[in-house]
């Protein structure tokens, strides 16, 4: 615990204003030490016979409250010891609810989850118009709901707005939260806060601000918590997910009653909500995301990254134009693209067209005409590229094309630039011999379409530096990709963890489980597709190379293959019909095994654990140092269930790493 308090009073005509501000953390949450400090606070000024009233305020401009640090919600495991951990606050909560003269929450900055709760336990609510005065209760995005009074409090307040702002963990600024009654007064801008709340609670105290809250009828709840029940599982597909689904429960049943009984049921439906394996992995998911929001945490420390102010694409196919729009329109540099004279313009006429959609929908901080610009396209190595500072190379999957590539790259290019190939599949150890100066060349593997998805592998070939590595990912920061960083292999990371994901999924098609089944398994399980339709999308000569490239015989794959079937996108036939029903015609291509009939939950573990398998393999040979990177990868590149934390996350909380290799992928 820190020396330096976080709770401050200061006494003012009867008037007790308590500035907080927990000293070296850049937002004020929630912890057992500040909450004890804080009871203690309320203690002492209860016995205060003079006191009149009490305000909140943030002594930091940006920040109000957040809510409970998640980490503690993650090491709880036990009913018993939850309720302990969860009773502090809430207890606090209630301490202020239940003091005998009028309390005044006055916010301004970020006042979310857990600091929101604090505000609704106050009397009155004055908030303070700034960029960063922000209101919401994001708990259902973490796997929780707001279980610190807010099911109960927040619906008595607003009424049932309040049940959409709870579900869809929106953020109201200061304006629309005095709109909707979340708070009393709004102050402007230019505004002094602490003036205002001190005037408002002197007329609350006086009688002369009369807060009466409209009488919200609430004989409806039980059809709008259907409704609000059907909307949650349309989003989910079905995936009764326990966060949202004990939100719902919470206010149904807590509204019928008072609103002390009202919190006490609360408080047992927020335990079972932070005992679920669906929170821990969502809260492992947001963790995930934080570390991988700024790829400056996965730097060497203290590392100053090249500046990159003129970049080079080669090849301006599927992925050379998708890596060119993202450079573009993120970094807004000079961009040179070489190909082909025959691709240059298709080429800028898809860029063309793409930007067009995304500055229709407001997505381009500049006119695309002043991005266009920006673009040079040639067919020559010309001079152009001798102060480029990074290329990247996604010009056909052929060793010998690439090796005749780099060769003339090398002659024009500055002896520093950065040099990545998006190869998905040759080495990039290889590759670095036809490179000069080896050390400044990794892999830098995108995802399909590159300007929709978040994810990119950084690939370190045995004669990448770590200034080239760390220089990658800051390429990645800069066309705001979330990076993960591994070794040379095949598949790299994502698809290495999706060879034997599919090949088990098409041994139980073979052993006579339908497609729609085996699918269907794997989008209840809360995967965007099933494991056949993701290889019709990719097209399915694509994994086919790969299990012949590999010496796998994969019957199925060759017969649709040798059939025509490339996938309905990329060939007009695959596995699947425009109307998103299996092809009849494909059903005989289907190579037969001994009859095995398998429920879902058998399908879902069996390519959970083809999953894991190739995770352990990975950590084992060190091809990533963190099973957190292969949980970004699947999150990010194949959309695996967020809640469920990725598979390496979700097979620890379900005991399934520690039952097949006798110890769990993530220390705690
Ligand atoms: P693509 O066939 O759509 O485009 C390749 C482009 O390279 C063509 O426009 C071609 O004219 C050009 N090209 C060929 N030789 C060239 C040369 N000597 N100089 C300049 N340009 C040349 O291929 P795609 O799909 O864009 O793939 C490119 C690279 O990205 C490959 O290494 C591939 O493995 C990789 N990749 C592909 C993904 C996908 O989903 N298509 C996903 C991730 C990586």
């Amino acid at each position: 615990m820190s020396s330096e308090r976080a709770f401050n009073v200061k006494m003012e005509d009867g008037l007790g204003i308590i500035t907080f501000d927990v000293i070296g953390s850049p937002m004020n949450t929630w912890s057992e030490d500040t909450v004890t400090e804080f009871l203690e606070l309320l203690e002492d000024l209860k016995k205060d016979e003079t006191l009149k009233g009490l305000i909140f305020i943030s002594g930091k401009p940006n920040a109000f409250f957040a809510g409970a640090d998640l980490k503690l919600f993650t090491l709880l495991k036990t009913r018993e010891e939850t309720a302990k951990a969860i009773s502090y606050f809430r207890n606090a909560f209630y301490e202020i609810s239940s003091l005998r003269v009028p309390t005044m929450a006055a916010i301004q900055g970020f006042c979310v989850g857990g600091g929101l709760e604090l505000t609704l336990a106050c009397t009155a609510r004055i908030a303070k118009d700034s960029k960063t005065t922000m209101l919401g209760l994001p708990e259902c995005n973490v796997g929780l709901f707001p279980g610190a009074g807010g099911s109960q409090r927040l619906p008595r307040l607003i009424g049932y707005p309040a049940v959409d702002l709870m579900l869809n963990c929106n953020f109201l600024n200061a304006e629309k939260s005095h709109q909707i009654g979340m708070v009393d007064r709004f102050v402007p801008a230019d505004g002094d806060l602490l003036e205002e709340a001190k005037t408002f609670l002197k007329e609350i105290i006086s009688g002369k601000a009369q807060l009466k809250r409209p009488e919200h009828d609430f004989s409806d709840i039980d059809n709008v918590a259907e409704q609000a029940r059907q909307k949650v599982l349309k989003k989910t597909k079905g995936r009764e997910l326990p966060g949202r689904m004990l939100c719902i429960k919470s206010f149904q049943d807590g509204l019928k009653l008072s609103l002390e009984e009202g919190l006490k049921l609360e408080g047992e439906y927020f335990i079972d909500s932070i005992l679920s394996d669906e929170a821990k992995g969502s809260i492992n998911t947001f963790f995930l995301k934080n570390l991988t929001d700024k790829p400056k945490n996965m730097m060497t420390r203290g590392f100053e990254p090249k500046p990159l102010k003129k970049a080079a694409v080669l090849g301006f196919g599927t992925m050379g134009r998708g890596i060119v729009i993202d450079i573009l329109r993120n970094m807004q540099v000079p961009v040179i693209v070489k190909d082909i004279p025959e691709a240059l313009e298709p080429g800028k006429a898809f860029l063309r067209k793409i930007f067009d959609g995304m500055a229709e929908k407001k997505r381009l901080k500049v006119p695309v005409d002043d991005l266009m610009n920006l673009l040079t396209v040639t067919s020559e190595y010309t001079d152009d590229f001798k102060d480029v500072d990074i290329v990247v190379e996604a010009v056909f999957e052929d060793i010998k094309v690439k090796e005749e590539v780099y060769g003339e790259l090398c002659k024009v290019v500055r002896e520093d630039c950065l040099i990545s190939s998006n190869t998905s599949s040759l080495p990039i150890t290889t590759m670095s011999q036809y490179v000069t100066h080896p050390e400044r060349f990794g892999g830098t593997h995108f995802f399909s379409p590159v300007w929709l998805m978040q994810l990119v592998e950084v690939i370190r070939g045995e004669k990448t530096s770590q200034d080239t590595v760390d220089n990658l990912l800051n390429f990645a920061a800069s066309i705001r990709k979330r990076p993960i960083v591994c070794r040379d292999n095949p598949g790299f990371v994502v698809n290495a963890m999706l060879f034997p994901f599919l090949l088990n999924a098409l041994q139980y098609v073979e052993e006579g489980n339908s497609i729609e089944k085996v699918d269907g398994a794997m989008t209840r399980f809360g995967m965007p597709v099933g494991p056949i339709r993701l290889t019709d999308e990719v097209g399915i000569d694509v994994p086919h190379k790969i299990f012949v490239g590999m010496g796998v015989e994969q019957k199925t794959l060759k017969n649709v293959v040798e059939d025509g079937r490339l996938g309905l996108k990329k060939s007009g036939k695959g596995f699947f019909l425009k109307d998103g029903s299996v092809d009849p015609e494909v059903l005989p291509l289907i190579a037969k095994r001994e009859a095995k009939e398998r429920t879902d939950e058998e399908i879902q573990t069996g390519l959970l654990t083809a999953l894991i398998g190739v995770g352990r393999d990975l950590l084992d040979r060190q091809i990533v140092d963190d099973p957190r990177m292969i949980d970004v990868g699947m999150i990010w590149g194949t959309g695996f269930p967020s809640d469920k934390g990725g598979p390496l996350k979700w097979a620890d909380l379900i005991g399934l790493s520690e039952k097949l290799f006798g110890k769990k992928f993530y220390k705690d």
